[in-house]
């Protein structure tokens, strides 16, 4: 591995020599002796080792630990040492922190104030969600949002301001010719044509995207993934475009990215969205890797075969695409050839009657034990078109074909709607698992289809506004 080059608090550095693997957590710690940023959980839970990630789209949250030295290359990383102003006066959050007693053993500070930081800088105000994948076992977290409130009032400190510009120009380069000796490593493609011929070259390597699963394959389970290839520098990948009728979302763009760019065209999925996981993952991980990974419980793909997707894949200059449940064949078995990668995702620019639900045992930072995604087309009374798709409910996400027949033609009323949920009986033998038993599994589906028919209907069916 040769030539990783990022800013760090202010600082160039370039790294030649580094495993590909190595954290970035364990590099500060190590290497930097930077310990502030702190080790909890390991696997992207916790929040502890929250460091702020600057490109050219502005500076975001992630966790270092599941974070890998050549995803940061191009990027300037600000770390909770980097935080106070050069003459060692403090962030305002570090300041509202103190004010508002929000740190106890303060294991947790460093990555709340980095979050905070990341928010602050760019003026959310969203405190709970932004603090959603920061956890703390003392303070009780009543401190910490009036330290964040508080802060949302007070200007963004200069210093703050100093990553931006420095790199702004060769960011979407992945890294100026003087930061990276004259040439990118080679396991960074910047185009999805050099990714294409890396792929093909080297059909045996690992794909790393986000890293939000993959990191846990290096932190958990210590494997070997050589070779790897880092998606996170196409520039091509990351683009959402409009086309006409459609949207087509590159396999690069991080599923944060996406619940912005689907407030306005389908907000039920954005609220989706919303709930995966936390505001550091969500920075990371991206659509490609949430389908290719071909989980069973990944939250994008029941809403999007419900919003009938059309996935596009690409191995060397040939391409193919596919509805979206076509690529699941078997638990963790999809329809990918070696050398072959996820280049993108097509859904409707329209989607009115679409809705997605997620059950899960928390509500925020938590995987599903259902996902389900609902579009129903009704034309004069009767239902025209029946898209329904879970996650959790089987070794895939599977459309419940049942349930959609029992539809089709029906008029649109509680009745049918009931008799679907019957059908739907028969689509599914889910699994018993920690998250949930299998008939709680099936109930829980079924309501989620009664629920559908009540949102539709204009009534509230969002837990968080449903009255006792
Ligand atoms: C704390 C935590 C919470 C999580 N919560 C949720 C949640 O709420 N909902 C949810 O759905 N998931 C959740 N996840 C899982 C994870 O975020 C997703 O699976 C994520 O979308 C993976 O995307 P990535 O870009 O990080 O993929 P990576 O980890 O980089 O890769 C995952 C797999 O996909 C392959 N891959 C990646 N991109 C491509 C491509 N373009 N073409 C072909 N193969 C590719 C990789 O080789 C690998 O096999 C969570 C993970 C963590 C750590
Ligand atoms: S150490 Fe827990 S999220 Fe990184
Ligand atoms: S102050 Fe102790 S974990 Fe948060």
């Amino acid at each position: 591995m040769t030539g990783i080059a990022f800013l760090l608090n202010g600082t160039p550095v370039r790294l030649m020599g580094e495993s590909p693997t190595r954290t970035l957590l364990d590099w500060l710690r190590e290497t930097r002796g930077l310990k502030g940023t702190k080790e909890g959980c390991n696997e992207g839970d916790c929040g502890a080792c929250t460091v702020i990630v600057t490109d050219g789209d502005g500076p975001k949250a992630v966790n270092a630990c599941i974070l890998f030295l050549p995803q940061v290359h191009g990027k300037a990383i600000r770390t909770v040492e980097g935080l106070a102003g050069p003459q060692g006066e403090m962030h305002p959050v570090q300041q509202t922190m103190v004010d508002h007693h929000g740190s106890q053993c303060g294991f947790c500070t460093p990555g709340f104030v980095m979050s905070m930081a990341a928010a602050h800088a760019t003026g959310r105000r969203d405190h709970d969600d932004v603090l959603a994948g920061n956890l703390c076992r003392c303070t009780g977290y009543a401190p910490i949002l009036r330290a964040a409130e508080a802060a949302a009032t007070l200007p963004v400190p200069d210093w703050m301001a100093e990553d931006l510009p420095f790199f702004s120009d060769q960011i979407s380069q992945g890294g100026s010719a003087q930061q990276t000796g004259g040439s990118a490593p080679p396991l960074l493609p910047r185009s999805s044509d050099e990714l294409a011929a890396a792929c093909l070259a080297h059909p045996e390597a690992t794909l790393i995207a986000g890293a939000t699963d993959v990191g846990l394959w290096i932190t958990k389970q210590l494997r070997n993934l050589s070779p790897v290839i880092f998606l996170n520098s196409v520039a091509d990948l990351q683009e959402i475009e409009h086309q006409g009728q459609s949207i087509r979302i590159g396999a690069g763009v991080t599923v944060e990215a996406l619940r912005l760019a689907m407030q306005a065209p389908h907000p039920s999925f954005a609220e989706l969205l919303r709930r995966y996981a936390s505001v550091q993952v969500r920075n990371s991980a991206t659509i490609g890797g949430n389908i290719a990974n071909g989980s069973p419980i990944g939250d994008s793909p029941p809403a999007l075969i419900a919003l009938d997707a059309r996935l596009h894949l690409r191995r060397g200059d040939d391409r193919r695409e596919m509805p979206l449940e076509a690529f699941f064949l078997d638990y963790r078995k999809q329809d990918r050839r070696p050398g072959e990668f996820v280049e993108a995702v097509t859904i409707p620019a329209t989607a009115p009657a679409f809705r997605a639900y997620k059950l899960s045992k928390r509500f925020d930072q938590d995987i599903s034990a259902v996902c389900g995604g609902f579009n129903i087309t009704v034309a004069e009374g009767r239902i025209a078109a029946a898209r329904i798709a879970f996650g959790g409910m089987a070794g895939i996400p599977k459309r419940a074909a049942g349930a959609e027949a029992a539809l089709l033609g029906q008029p649109w009323t509680e009745a049918t709607i009931r008799a679907a949920m019957t059908a739907m009986a028969e689509d599914f033998q889910p699994l018993a698992d920690m998250r949930a038993s299998a008939g709680y599994r099936m109930r829980t589906a079924q309501n989620m289809l009664l629920r559908y028919f009540h949102d539709l209907a204009g009534q509230t069916v969002s837990v968080l506004e449903v009255a006792p």
